[in-house]
């Protein structure tokens, strides 16, 4: 059975609050439970951890070496950022999915660039929080 770690970062705690006319209106929670619908489906086990801070995505993707088959990691604004997620996904070297709600591609000009995608095995945009659950199916495929 594989192991799926789900990391979500900032403001992304916030669903069905921030902008829903961007993000949705379904909440947290319904992440949640798509997320755990997933493990019967797909036959895979699966942790969401969630953090506001840049160096505890760090700490919980280095953890996650030996432990995890594959990440689907929504990094949020450290998308467009983070040289240091970027490379703690470089380290542990697992197969990650990355996930946005929106599609950046068509929003400003700052969120085009992704450092993440250059350490992801397949990124998904656009697809709102059915997004999480193909990065699901195409690691349990792939990998
Ligand atoms: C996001 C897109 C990012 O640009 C933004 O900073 C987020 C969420 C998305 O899921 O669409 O917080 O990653």
């Amino acid at each position: 059975m594989k192991r799926i770690l789900i990391i979500n970062g900032p403001n992304l705690n916030l669903l069905g609050l921030r902008e829903p006319d961007i993000y949705g209106k379904q909440d947290y929670k319904a992440l949640l439970s798509l997320i755990k619908g997933t493990e019967a489906v797909y036959n895979v086990t699966t942790e969401v951890y969630q953090s506001n801070h840049e160096g505890d995505i760090v700490d919980k993707i280095q953890s996650a070496y030996g432990n995890f088959d594959g990440i689907v990691i929504n990094p949020a604004a450290y998308t467009h950022t983070s040289v240091a997620i970027l490379d703690a996904l470089k380290a542990v070297g697992i197969p990650t999915v990355e996930v946005h709600i929106s599609d950046i591609s068509k929003r400003e000009e700052f969120r085009h660039h992704s450092y993440v995608s250059l350490a992801a095995v397949k990124t998904i945009c656009g697809h709102g929080l059915q997004g999480y659950v193909e990065g699901i199916e195409f690691l349990v495929e792939n990998y």
